[in-house]
């Protein structure tokens, strides 16, 4: 990786299933201070979600039309090993609340000490978005409730179509 040509290019890895109101306000902030932001979709092969990474790619790609530094790829295997083929010095990671360190910040030391060159630089949600989480609302959707104040409206819309 040559963290010098590279070092304004960063990785939003997640599973985003579904990407979230949540998702797109760190997305936000994170595209201010970064040149390029790569969202980057984690595809467990074992593990079935509601959506699959197809699915979730064409929603996010739906959801960042208009942010013109903002790219969506899915990738397998180790998220370091992707950051260094995709040429991206900083992964990025959204902070709700206090809980939310343990699992990050253990997450953070595993990943650098696979690649100490990249580093994880985490961004603070909104209050307003501090309770979402993709759990919740894929429960909320299962159950029928109004998902329209937590996702984006195509997301909303596939969630709906989603439901049984
Ligand atoms: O949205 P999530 O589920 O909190 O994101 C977690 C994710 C996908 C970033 C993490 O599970 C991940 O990086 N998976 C890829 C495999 C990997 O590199 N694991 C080691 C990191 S501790």
């Amino acid at each position: 990786m040559n963290k010098s040509n590279n070092s304004r290019l960063a990785l939003y890895p997640g599973s985003f299933d579904p990407f979230t109101l949540g998702h797109l306000d760190i997305l936000e902030r994170a595209r201010q201070v970064f040149d390029r932001i790569e969202v980057a979709i984690a595809v467990h092969a074992e593990k079935q979600g509601l959506f699959s990474p197809e699915e979730r790619c064409e929603l996010i790609k739906k959801c960042v039309v208009d942010m013109s530094n903002v790219s969506v790829t899915s990738f397998e295997g180790l998220l370091v090993d992707h950051a260094s083929a995709s040429g991206a010095a900083v992964l990025i990671r959204g902070l709700r609340q206090v809980s939310d360190f343990d699992y990050e910040f253990r997450m953070a030391f595993a990943n650098r000490r696979l690649t100490p060159d990249i580093d994880t630089v985490f961004f603070m949600t909104s209050e307003k978005h501090a309770l979402i989480s993709a759990s919740i609302v894929r429960e909320i959707n299962q159950w029928g409730g109004d998902i329209s104040s937590f996702v984006p409206v195509p997301v909303a819309r596939a969630l709906i179509s989603k439901r049984r």
